[in-house]
């Protein structure tokens, strides 16, 4: 009798380590392994069609391109395998390296910056702000990125394109993520919950946070979702950034938040932006997508966009909204970004960077 109890214990517990080892193992083989299950079936194109279509972007010119012809091009290329050309991406790392270098001046630091220095604004190019003992306190010591480049890297835009994408894990993947304007993390299936590095446009804490004048503690709640992303702000573009982007920092600190903010440094966006001017973008500024994908290129091995879609209408024709968490409609001519996704597509067509668009199951 011993001996048949003392077997079905042994059963159970066979049974229990075996359910175990089980879920275990689907846990680490879903971060282990990333899996192109669904993926498969949508690589459809034969490579033959895929080339032709790469070529007809590559060759396009910005004066000329029709939006919706391009549209259906680059929704076509992403039934084509992709994968990152080496040498046309050290091309243009090397290039912004040159002119720009963002691992040491993408961000105002006391290594880049020495006090009783000088920083002129990028808009207001007459007025200057003198660095002073207490501005260079706030400064972080050395810039945060690591010598050696991060391996994959996400650059989440906002666009409604992301709305049940279901790209959330293929975001959350990459080794840093980047975000803007402090965005709303309640999308975490189609946005993921990564963030290593979010920018903040003054202009949104003059409209959500009545310039941090008053109540700053749900300022401080909100961006708990970022955990301990850093937090990028145009401090110095214009004369009026200033205040408000200092008011940050010192909420920071009074909060005892170990979340910490950091100032673009305006040579750098100067710098920047006579980069892509050299490459025919006419803007007379960047948005800071564009700003954050050359930093991603000089930064990481391998670059995937996700939400970048300028256009109110899909592929196909069905409305899209502007963002993925509100419906407001661009207004027209606002900012450059067909222009700025124009040069996406091309670097997509040459393996430079990835444009992801639809969804990700
Ligand atoms: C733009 O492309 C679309 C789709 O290919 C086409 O139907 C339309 O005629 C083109 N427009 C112009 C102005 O070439």
């Amino acid at each position: 009798m011993a001996y048949k109890r003392c077997r079905i214990m042994n059963l159970i517990i066979i049974s229990i380590l075996f359910v175990a080892f089980y879920s275990f193992y689907r846990i680490i083989s879903d971060r282990v392994c990333y899996c192109p299950r669904a993926h498969d079936q949508l690589l459809s194109l034969p490579e033959e069609t895929c080339r032709q279509i790469r070529n007809s972007i590559i060759l396009t010119q910005l004066k000329k391109y029709n939006h919706t012809f391009l549209m259906e091009q680059i929704k076509e290329l992403q039934r084509c395998w992709w994968s990152v050309n080496g040498n046309a991406l050290e091309d243009i790392r090397s290039e912004l390296r040159a002119c720009c270098n963002a691992g040491s001046n993408l961000l105002v630091t006391q290594a880049n910056t020495h006090i009783g220095d000088y920083i002129t604004y990028g808009t207001n190019r007459d007025k200057r702000i003198e660095v002073t003992e207490n501005i260079h306190e706030m400064l972080p010591k050395v810039s945060p990125f690591p010598d050696k480049p991060f391996r994959r890297c996400s650059v989440v835009g906002n666009g409604g394109i992301l709305l049940n994408s279901g790209c959330g894990s293929d975001i959350d993947q990459a080794d840093f993520v980047f975000r803007f304007n402090l965005p709303p993390m309640n999308y975490a299936g189609d946005i993921g919950t990564k963030t290593d590095l979010v920018t903040a446009n003054p202009s949104i804490l003059h409209t959500s946070y009545s310039k941090l004048d008053e109540e700053r503690k749900p300022f401080i709640d909100d961006l708990k979702a970022y955990k301990s992303a850093l937090i990028v702000m145009p401090a110095f573009s214009f004369t009026s950034n200033v205040d408000v982007s200092f008011k940050v920092f010192h909420t920071l600190q009074d909060f005892e938040s170990q979340q910490k903010v950091a100032y673009f440094h305006p040579d750098y966006l100067k710098n920047l932006a006579l980069y892509w001017i050299n490459k025919g973008l006419t803007a007379r500024r960047l948005s800071s997508g564009l700003i954050i994908v050359s930093t991603a290129l000089e930064l990481c091995d391998e670059v995937t966009l996700y939400g970048f879609w300028p256009f109110s209408r899909g592929a196909t024709g069905k409305p899209i909204s502007h963002r993925y968490y509100d419906n407001k409609v661009p207004k027209p001519g606002f900012h450059s970004m067909p222009d700025e996704f124009f040069f996406y597509t091309q670097m997509h067509s040459k393996g430079i960077l990835r444009l992801k668009i639809g969804t990700c199951y």
